[in-house]
């Protein structure tokens, strides 16, 4: 009799801890491009995963968006092993070369030279994303790294129509083009930009994909594409040598998981201030019951969360393993609790407040965010990068790979800031080997209504985009509305909301300004949201792409 109980009670337990993964018995993928999109669905047609899918995928979204992220640049992919109920984080950031020092971007008297993290080789952190694409392969997909790189290599032999994203960045990188040749006869062949719908070939690009394809590791950080690397980039004034290359190493990490309410968030953990923040922010909002307030109290205290979640970063954040991140602290309830008392209903909180005001700089952008989910419930949400339009614009010849500007990511001066208007402390100060500070988010949202996988470019908006959209999936908004609503953002300094057009009535902004805030209206929309979510009630699979990045119908 006992014994039956103790066996009743073990089957239960095991029962209760090891269910069965459920199975969405379909696929989805959202990407930025169509053709990349494509490429991950033929790969799951081939008998792949959603981890070949996620190779595919990202190899063609570097020849169809080389603006956004590429082999010269970086990756954060999050996985969900579906039969292991497990999830990875597979951190492929850039890393500063050995040589780099904190003050290489300083003239001789500490201050800032222009242009100089942002602009040519100099800018450019050793690329982790074909290091990335190798491990993917090899350690979670079911086909060969080739099969998977195929359609991105016959994609740079035959030409991408150019399309207009591409236009645009080309516009904004002209000036610089002309400093390296080699980027300028790819894209801009008689001087000036393909029209849109011509076909843009890349050969040199082809060529390199194609010895990653025969050769994995070999093939990219040791040879012939290593050597093209480090000769171009040092005769162009850069600081890379072959050995930077060989040393290149994905890291796994444990991704970051918390609760809000119910629904289990998992995201990007150190380098990325992501998932730090984002749980930083949940926590401080969990002290309010956000259906009891208006909608403007309601958007006042998502700002002051992010404000808070945004100064801490500031301080506290850079690479985990150079410095010590209190993440749990900067995670636990109790701090946030700290927090929440210094938030006041009717008034915003200064920035200033909270510590110096540091004046702000421009910005220019660009990255990419796919979601993938296979029919046996695997997922993948990732972001790649290699920093803004074009990164530094700097080629290789005969490479065709684009150089990332990712050493722009590190606090190149405590306290001056960066592209996105960032600022930061000795934690996320240069260092040989070491990895910039991200704010690349991917994403997942388990609860009882489902699954989403979530991510976005937008620099230091990932962070906020990722909230808002949790908030609003959590409130059981469709995935349509989700990646379409308008955004709003503060980040501790500047300190001001920027919002685009329709985030705010002019009711709300008149209360938002009367409580104490600076309003800052972005010229353009932001961020290119791709999502994927998964309906446990009707089973439906949905994946969307955002409306701002969809031209004439078409989704780019
Ligand atoms: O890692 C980061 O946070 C940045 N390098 C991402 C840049 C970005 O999202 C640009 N997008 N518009």
């Amino acid at each position: 009799m006992g014994l039956h109980i103790f066996v009743a009670i073990v089957a239960t337990l095991c029962f209760t801890s090891v269910p069965a993964a459920p199975k969405p018995g379909q696929a989805a993928i959202a990407s930025a491009h169509p053709m990349a999109t494509q490429a991950g669905y033929d790969v799951l047609a081939a008998g792949g995963n959603a981890f070949d899918a996620a190779v595919a995928v990202s190899a063609t979204l570097g020849v169809v968006e080389p603006y956004a992220s590429g082999l010269g640049g970086g990756a954060f992919w999050l996985l969900h092993l579906a039969e292991e109920q497990k999830d990875v984080f597979v951190d492929a950031r850039e890393v500063a070369p050995a040589a780099a020092t904190p003050d290489m971007y300083l003239d001789a008297d500490g201050d800032p030279v222009k242009g100089a993290s942002f602009n040519g080789p100099l800018a450019a952190g050793i690329p982790g994303q074909a290091a990335g694409l190798v491990h993917l392969a090899e350690k979670y997909g079911r086909l060969p790294l080739a099969t998977n790189l195929a359609a991105a290599i016959g994609i740079a032999q035959q030409g991408v129509p150019m399309h207009r994203r591409m236009l645009l960045g080309l516009r904004f990188r002209r000036t610089t083009a002309d400093r390296w040749p080699a980027f300028g006869s790819v894209y801009y062949p008689s001087g000036e930009p393909r029209a849109i719908g011509e076909l843009m070939p890349q050969p040199d690009l082809a060529a390199t994909l194609q010895r990653l394809a025969d050769k994995g590791m070999d093939g990219f950080y040791r040879g012939r594409t290593a050597q093209l690397l480090v000769d171009g980039s040092r005769a162009a004034g850069g600081i890379w040598t072959l050995e930077d290359l060989a040393r290149y190493r994905v890291i796994e990490r444990e991704p970051l998981g918390f609760f809000y309410r119910g629904v289990r968030i998992v995201s990007a953990p150190p380098p990325s201030s992501g998932g730090i923040a984002i749980a930083n922010m949940l926590n401080i909002l969990d002290g309010y019951d956000l259906t009891r307030f208006d909608e403007v109290t309601r958007k006042h205290l998502i700002v002051e969360a992010m404000r808070h979640a945004f100064r801490d970063r500031a301080e506290y954040l850079g690479d985990s393993d150079f410095v010590d991140v209190p993440v749990k602290l900067l995670m636990s309830p109790a701090y946030a609790a700290g927090q929440r008392s210094a938030i006041r209903m009717d008034h915003a909180m200064p920035s200033a407040a909270l510590a110096d005001v540091v004046p702000p700089s421009g910005a220019g952008a660009n990255t990419t965010h796919f979601s993938v989910l296979d029919r046996d419930g695997n997922r993948v949400a990732g972001t790649m990068t290699i920093n803004t339009w074009y990164g530094s614009a700097f080629m290789a010849p005969g490479t065709g790979l684009i150089l990332n500007n990712e050493m722009d990511d590190f606090a190149i001066k405590p306290k001056v800031p960066n592209s996105f208007e960032l600022i930061g402390s000795d934690a996320n100060a240069i260092a040989p080997h070491k990895r910039p500070l991200s704010s690349m988010s991917p994403t997942f949202l388990e609860g009882r209504r489902g699954i989403a996988i979530v991510g976005t470019p937008g620099g230091s908006r990932i962070i906020s985009m990722v909230l808002l959209a949790a908030l609003a999936w959590m409130d059981g908004a469709p995935a349509d509305d989700i990646v379409a609503m308008k955004r709003f953002h503060h980040q501790y300094l500047p300190d001001v909301i920027s919002f685009e057009a329709g985030a705010f009535s002019d009711s709300e902004k008149a209360v938002l300004e009367s409580r104490g805030h600076a309003l800052s209206e972005s010229s353009r929309p932001y961020g290119n949201m791709n999502i994927v979510t998964w309906d446990f009630a009707s089973g439906e699979v949905e994946a969307v792409t955002d409306p701002r990045a969809r031209v004439d119908g078409r989704v780019y």
